[in-house]
Formats: structure tokens, sequence, C-alpha cells
């Protein structure tokens, strides 16, 4: 396996020289800088980084210049080892063993595109050297000056190679040129754009505070340009390029690595100057999201470094607004995310200025879990509203549930959100599923407010039900059809159903209430019949036409035939448990009743698939499968 990856990545570095380096390389200097060794005879023993382990189980043997884990069963040797733990690929780990021990890698007769990433590089590296020169010429004293008024030390300023483009439109690309780049290159690397006649170009960045964005190897990717004073645009990025994809990018990492690896925690932050700030006050393990939410595509890179992300992004509508985006890209992973909400108005900076680097670690240290936060955020606000808003309120979160339906945490994340929402399982999960097939309708349309009838349980799916016949009356043979007075789990709908299920029973009419007296002694029940009638008539006179529609009949009369079907279905079950002895004992008479009762369960299923799809036939609107509605 080593040797066929090193065939395939070798292209852009001499054979010869991987060897030399392998050789040249103390395997236990090397590894002895990630984990403490202890010398047993002629190898080494160490707690194996790459897997979850407290014993040394990992051997190091530098004379054969090899480890292997007696634990996770990894093995290799130097590349190897830095691969997994600095999560690079082949040439790059080389480079990293060869820049550890100052051995230079000679140029390679190689691969195109990690030549053109080199060049563009390089052009960044040159550009961050030159802005830096600009910052401690006679140029530089503005942005000097600005630096101190932000209160930021020589130390930070150093640390983060922060420097300051000249207010000129050719200053760097004159300087690159005479460094014997090409203009295609300076723009294709970001830090020069175009002219109009195609031929020209000019700087991309002037008269800005320079803050260089590296990679974990130090290596120059990009720039935030920011603007002295209020000038607009604040920062001026380089553009997405080759080596620039904000999506993949963390700013600050290079500095925040190891002390990330030291507490296990990265704590995220909004802005370049939280990072450069928190840093100076000795909170060290802080990296920024390039003025964009995290994507998915930062996590393979956070959890090098780190198990756990902290998210301390601005105490503002933005802010939340990235803090949810930002766990959307979570949403799923294994990674452990917290939460510190910062109050409105302030950013990490802020609260390390005005309380202290020992509360904002306090702060850290209080995050809340995300999925709590997440829950609390979105939750709180509708706890007390109408259904409609909490489904709508609940769809905005919901993309994070589904995410883990896999997952074994899946059914106490429900139950959780459920809580946080005041919503019962069975809407939740309906809105989750609505949100999943990408028709967020549930919470818009009138089906939203037929789950209203669900929260509160079965009496009002059936209240429903009436209501939405009387003002549906044309599909009352249709109802008959599907359900029975028997069905109903109220006494008093019991009742009710009897007297509207009878042949030549008209709704709607005049008549029709009038036999309703005539044929139903109950006073009770023609009360309550009155009741509905001006029910529905105040919400038909409020304009809300609707309420009480063919969907919610649709929805009660499903509702109510899965409710039948698994009453049903449990009966039989408890049967064939009941009948199991008989099943195993040979009489054929009793075997084929057991049979019967099994056949008696398909029946009844049977008939629910009928039932569903003759109802999403007879009264419209979208299909709805049986299944779905059942394990909903
Ligand atoms: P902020 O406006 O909070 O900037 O934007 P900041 O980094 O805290 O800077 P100061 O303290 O006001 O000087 C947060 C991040 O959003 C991106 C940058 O990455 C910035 O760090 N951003 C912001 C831009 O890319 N462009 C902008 O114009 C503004
Ligand atoms: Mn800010």
């Amino acid at each position: 396996m080593l040797s066929y990856l090193r065939l395939e990545e070798m292209a852009s570095i001499p054979d010869n020289f991987i060897d030399d380096l392998i050789a040249r390389v103390e395997l236990d200097d090397l590894i002895g800088r990630y984990i403490t060794l202890k010398k047993t005879g002629t190898r080494f023993m160490g707690v194996c980084p790459f897997h979850g382990d407290s014993n040394p189980s990992l051997s190091v043997t530098p004379d054969k210049g090899f480890l292997y884990c007696f634990g996770c069963q990894e093995g290799g040797d130097a590349i190897t080892f830095v691969r997994k733990q600095e999560n690079l690929d082949f040439v790059e780990a080389v480079q990293f063993i060869a820049r550890l021990y100052g051995i230079p890698v000679p140029e390679a007769a190689s691969d195109p595109h990690a030549t053109r990433r080199r060049t563009l590089i390089d052009i960044n590296d040159k550009s961050r050297e030159f802005f830096i020169k600009v910052l401690k010429s006679k140029y530089g004293k503005p942005f000097i000056d600005y630096l101190k008024s932000r209160g930021f030390t020589k130390e930070t300023v150093l640390a983060y190679r922060v420097g300051a483009s000249f207010n000129s439109w050719d200053h760097l690309t004159k300087h690159l040129t005479k460094e014997g780049f090409k203009n295609q290159d300076m723009v294709d690397a970001g830090v020069a754009i175009s002219g109009k006649d195609g031929k020209s170009i000019y700087d991309r960045f002037r008269g800005r505070l320079m803050i260089p964005i590296l990679d974990t190897l130090e290596r120059t990717l990009g720039f935030g340009g920011r603007a002295m004073g209020d000038d607009e645009p604040k920062y001026i990025n380089s553009p997405e390029s080759p080596i620039f994809q904000k999506s993949k990018v963390l700013f600050g990492l290079d500095l925040a690595k190891s002390a990330c690896r030291d507490s296990g925690q990265l704590i995220l932050m909004e802005g370049y100057t939280d990072v450069m700030q928190a840093w100076q006050a000795g909170v060290q393990n802080c990296c920024a999201v390039m003025g964009t939410a995290l994507t998915p595509e930062h996590l393979p890179i956070i959890a090098r470094f780190a198990g756990e992300v902290i998210m301390a992004f601005d105490g503002d509508e933005a802010g939340i607004r990235a803090t949810t985006r930002s766990m959307m890209a979570f949403a799923g992973s294994d990674l452990n995310v917290k939460v510190l909400p910062l109050p409105s108005g302030s950013d990490p900076a802020d609260i390390i200025r005005t309380e202290g680097a020992e509360k904002f670690r306090e702060r850290a240290g209080d995050a809340i879990k995300g999925e709590a936060w997440l829950f609390r955020t979105y939750g709180e606000p509708v706890r007390n509203s109408s259904i409609t808003d909490r489904i709508k309120a609940f769809e905005d979160v919901a993309p994070y549930l589904i995410a883990y339906s896999s997952h074994p945490i899946y059914d106490e994340l429900q139950e959780r959100a459920a809580i946080a929402f005041n919503l019962n399982l069975t809407a939740l999960r309906t809105a989750m599923k609505n949100v999943a097939q990408g028709s967020r309708t549930i919470g818009r349309s009138e089906a939203g407010r037929t789950l209203e009838a669900v929260i509160k349980g079965g009496e009002e799916i059936e209240k429903v039900l009436f209501l939405s016949l009387i003002a549906n009356p044309k599909h009352l043979p249709e109802v008959k059809e599907h359900i029975e007075p028997e069905d109903f789990d109220q006494p008093l709908h019991r009742r009710l159903a009897r007297v509207f299920f009878q042949p030549g029973f008209a709704l709607g009419t005049p008549e029709g209430l009038k036999r309703l007296r005539e044929i139903n002694e109950d006073e009770d029940l023609y009360s309550y019949v009155v009741r509905l009638i001006l029910e529905h008539d105040e919400e038909a006179l409020k304009g809300s036409e609707a309420r009480y529609s063919e969907a919610d009949l649709k929805f009660c009369l499903l509702h109510m035939i899965r409710r039948n079907y698994e009453a049903e279905s449990k009966r039989i079950q408890s049967e064939i448990q009941g009948a199991m002895p008989d099943m195993q004992s040979g009489d054929t008479g009793r075997v084929n009743r057991a049979k019967e009762l099994i056949s008696k369960l398909g029946v009844a299923r049977q008939e629910l698939e009928n039932d569903f799809r003759e109802i999403s036939y007879q009264l419209g609107g979208e299909k709805v499968s049986w299944e779905e509605e059942i394990h909903a």
C-alpha cells in the first residue's frame, strides 16, 4: 500500500531524495515531538496518537526507520506518521519533514498542478514580505499608529506577519515583475487585477493594512486587506484561486494549531482582529472563518487539531445567522460543537478587552452544546406562539436533525427538539419529512392548522374531521366509506357519526339540521352540532376560506384510519403471540387458526394501503403514501 502510494505521488520529488530523507530523520526525535517516548532496548514505546488509547502500544524502531502500533495496527515510516498526524498529502509530508530538519527539497521535474500552486504561493509569499517591508518603512507610520490605537502589540503584528500596501496602482506589481513573475500569474495569485485593455495589470490592494492568511505549513494563500478608518469596503480579500478557497481556509490556524492540539479545542470567531486580540491576550486556540460561515470542507482540517469547536461569533443578527449556518456544516459530524453566545452588540475582541482573557475563557468553558443553542435560539421565541409559527421555526433547524437520521442520537435529538419547540413528535417528524422532501408546506398551508389539531390530541382530530365535513359536505359519502361510528374515540363523536352516517342524511342543508333534531332526541349532541356549525361559520366569516378545507378533511381521515389500523394490528399481533404455541403444536387445526391470524394482519395492512390510496384519489391534493404516513 505504502509503496503504491509513493509511485503515485512521487512525481514531483526525486525518489532518492525521499530515501535520503528517511535515512537522515531520527524517527524517535520526529515522533518525540508529538508524543512522549520511552526507550526499551533498541526501540521506543509511546501512546499511539491515532486511536483512543492510554497504553503505550506504539513501537518506534529508529534503526529500521519504522513504527508500528500494536493497538490499531497502523504502521509505516516518518512520512506515514507525519501524513497522518498533520493530515498532509505525501509530497506535503516530505516537504514538512525536510523543512523541520532544514533539508532543502530539490526542484522537481514535475506535476504541473503542483508547480502552478507553488508559483501562486511564491507570489503570495513574496507579496507578504513586501507588505512587511512597507509597514516597516516610513510609509508604514500611519499603519503602525493605527495598529497601536487598536491596542495591538509589536509581538502580535510580527507573529501574524501583518504588513501594509502602498496607496498606489503598481507598487507591488512592479516589485513582483522585477522578481521575475508573469502578469497572468500575479492575477491568478490574486494580488493583481487585469486592466480593461486585457494586457496591463494593477495592484489589488492599495493603502490597506495587509493581514496574510497562511496555511498550517505557513504558506501564504491570500490576504485580508483592511481599510484604514471607515473606508468601504472594510476588507478586501484575495479572490478564490487554486490556492485560496474560503470554504477550506481558517485564518490563524498556523498560530493556533499547537494550542488547539494541547487543549483539544478550537475557538472559532468571525473576524481577523478577534483572533489576533485573543491570541495577544493569551487565548491562542482561535481561528476565524473568512467572512462566511463554516463549511463541511473545514471539518477535516479542524479535526486534525481539535475534537471540539466552540463558536464565538459576534453577538448580532449576522453572528447568529453565521452560527446557524455553521451549525449546519457540523450536522451529522462527530465533532463536538458548542456555542458561546456573546452579549448583543459585542464581539470576542470586545469581551476580551473589557472583561479580560480569564473571563473569556470562563465564558468558553460555559459554552452550551450546539444543538441546545440551536433549539433554544429558534424554539424559545415561538414556544407560546401558534402551532404554525412553531413548525415554521422548527423547519429552519430541521435539516440539522435530518443529518443525524442514521446516528444513534437521532431519537434523543428529536425528543429534545420537540420539547424546545413545544411540538409533539408526530408534528415534528411530519415537519422533518416535509423539509427532507423539499416541501416546507406544513407551516404555511392548511395542513399546518390541521396539525394543530393533531397536537391537541385525538379529540381535536375527530372534531376537525366533523368541522371540515360541515365545510365540505359533498365528501360525506367518501368519509362513510372509510370509517365507521365505532372508529371515533369520543362517545359524543360516536353518537354524532351515527347520525351523520345514516343513509339519506344530508349535511349542510337546513333540512339536514332539522332532521338531526328530529331523529335524535340527544340534547347534548344537538347543542354540540350547533356549536360546531357556529365555529365553522365564524371561521368562514373571518375570511380564512381555506380553514377546514378538503386537505384538512383528508388529513383527519388518514389520521383516523392509521389510528384504527394501529389498534387493530396491535390486537392481531397479540393474538398471534398467543397462537405461537399452536404453530408449534403440530395440530393441523390449531396451526391453521394461527396462520389465519397472520393472514388477517396482512389483510388489515392491505386494507389500510387501499384506504390510503383511495382517499388520496378521492380527496385529491398531494399523494400520500400509506407507508410514509404510518412511519411518520
Ligand atoms: P468584521 O466587520 O467583524 O471585521 O467582519 P473584524 O475582522 O472584526 O475587523 P475590525 O475589528 O472591525 O477591524 C468579520 C469578518 O468578515 C470578513 C472578514 O473576514 C472579517 O474579519 N469581512 C468583513 C470581509 O471579508 N469584508 C468586509 O468588508 C467585512
Ligand atoms: Mn468584528
